[in-house]
């Protein structure tokens, strides 16, 4: 059957989807025991038997999006995944249609001219010089670098490699020595040390970084504390700072955590995944203020910039950093050739690699800088307001004052109530909240992502949870 009736099918189902999610009318979340999925999606004969098209596709979707998570319900709160904008949905299909494996120029000239573009307006965004195109005048001085990959924790592991590098030269071939440590806020996201796990570093290595009672890196203790480790015969490779922090949403003080890296030239790694957005934001962007002063940033797409799955930026002040990063020999794709454009290979894990920069810039292009600055302002302002209605309302305790679009807050009573609350929220299908632990205790946490979530969803989500907190009447004597 043609490509065109099977897109028509496939576009349609998307579009009752999304609808539906949108009026409401279906649960935000509703979680199918696999085997019945598994069963009612007819997945062995399909695949032992093919025929997925037509009528068969159609009743498929049915099956498939009925038990799809609903990203576009305006009670979807749980996680840092972006509702796409669906022009990014469009890059997407291009992509997959074109299917250019572009980390080597040639096998997809305009993914990498894209995404070349795409990492130099978030260099510029930074305050780095942004890289010159390839043919032109180099410009005197230092020029940023970066690539785009698939993910904050592959962007983490490839930034810390390259800090790697730079502390420790002979590393990559002979391995690392002993000494090497990190210095990162407990609150660093886990990606951070599961790099240094699979840097060969060990767990041991990441060293906890002085912060304030809410988990901020305290510039006050950071220089004392990176001294004493040097004077304990310490190599520190990083510092890492969040912005923002995974669980509460709180960005750490860059511009004097930043001053004091330069002073000690310690390397700063600013883990902006969730964050470095709002440097969009002419409202925001203070929050990031000191950010040029890091080494390298990394910046995920499919968070704020409303890009769909998966696209995370690895920036670095001096493109050396990056480009020494790895070091390969690979006969195959690493030879002397014409080059008119660039080869993004050398700069990270991945050797096929999607045209990823095609979906930030439809997301971005759709509505430009404007569009993205708007949705980052007013869901910040939404979490604002939610977490001062959560505050006000008897029984409840927000954790912090939000700084970007995340708020945790709880109700009187122990973490197994907090949990117990949560798995009853989503039980119900009207709210998907995720839940985080800040000062050792278990918080409900909203990340509100959905351009389509209102101030009264918040005060209907505060009162399902009231329904549900019904306090148990005591004992009959
Ligand atoms: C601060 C931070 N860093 C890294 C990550 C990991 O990003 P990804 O889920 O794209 O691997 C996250 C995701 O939650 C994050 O919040």
């Amino acid at each position: 059957m043609a490509l065109r009736t099977n897109c028509a099918i496939a576009l349609k189902a998307l579009k009752t989807f999304s609808d539906q999610a949108l009026k409401r009318r279906s649960p935000v979340i509703r979680q199918t025991p696999m085997a019945d999925l598994e069963k009612g999606l007819n997945l062995k004969r399909l695949m032992a038997e093919g025929g997925l098209r037509g009528e068969t596709l159609r009743a498929f979707l049915g099956t498939y999006l009925d038990a799809a998570t609903r990203l576009h319900h305006p009670g979807y709160m749980a996680h840092q995944v972006a509702v796409p904008h669906p022009m990014g949905a469009v890059a997407a299909l291009v992509d997959a249609f074109t299917n250019n494996p572009m980390a080597i120029y040639e096998m997809g000239p305009s993914a990498a001219t894209i995404e070349y573009a795409v990492v130099n307006w978030m260099l510029e965004k930074i305050g780095w010089q942004p890289m010159p195109l390839p043919g032109s005048a180099v410009t005197a001085g230092i020029h940023g670098g970066g690539v785009l990959t698939h993910g904050g924790s592959l962007a983490n592991l490839t930034v810390l490699a390259a800090a790697r590098g730079r502390a420790a030269a002979n590393a990559w071939h002979q391995g690392n020595p002993g000494n090497l440590v990190l210095v990162a806020p407990r609150g660093c996201h886990y990606s951070i040390t599961r790099a240094a796990g699979i840097l060969g570093l060990g767990r041991k290595a990441v060293i906890d970084a002085p912060t304030d009672a809410d988990g901020r890196l305290d510039p006050a203790r950071l220089a004392q504390c990176v001294t004493e480790l040097r004077q304990g015969g310490s190599k520190v490779m990083a510092v890492v700072a969040n912005a923002c922090s995974t669980a509460v949403g709180l960005y750490d003080p860059l511009r004097e955590v930043g001053e004091i890296c330069r002073d000690l030239d310690v390397w700063l790694h600013v883990d902006g995944a969730h964050g470095a957005s709002a440097l969009v934001s002419d409202r925001h962007r203070p929050l990031l203020d000191g950010i040029e002063l890091a080494r390298s940033v990394v910046w995920d797409a499919h968070k704020m910039l409303r890009t769909p799955n998966l696209c995370a930026a690895i920036l670095v002040r001096d493109h050396r950093d990056l480009d020494g990063a790895f070091q390969e020999d690979a006969s195959y794709l690493f030879h002397e050739k014409d080059q008119p454009g660039f080869d993004f290979i050398h700069r990270t894990v991945e050797c096929t690699k999607a045209a990823l920069g095609l979906k930030v810039f439809f997301a971005l292009a759709a509505d430009g800088e404007a569009g993205i600055a708007a949705f980052i302002d007013r869901q910040t302002a939404l979490a604002k307001t939610a977490a001062g209605m959560l505050r006000t309302a008897p029984g409840f305790e927000v954790a912090v004052e939000p700084q970007s679009n995340i708020v945790c807050f709880r109700v009187d009573g122990d973490d197994d109530l907090q949990l117990g609350l949560r798995r009853r929220l989503v039980e119900a299908g009207k709210h998907y909240v995720s839940s985080a632990e800040f000062q050792g205790r278990r918080w409900l946490r909203l990340v509100l992502m959905n351009p389509a979530t209102e101030v009264h969803d918040i005060g209907e989500l505060i009162d399902e949870i009231r329904q549900l907190h019904v306090p148990c009447p005591p004992d009959p004597v």
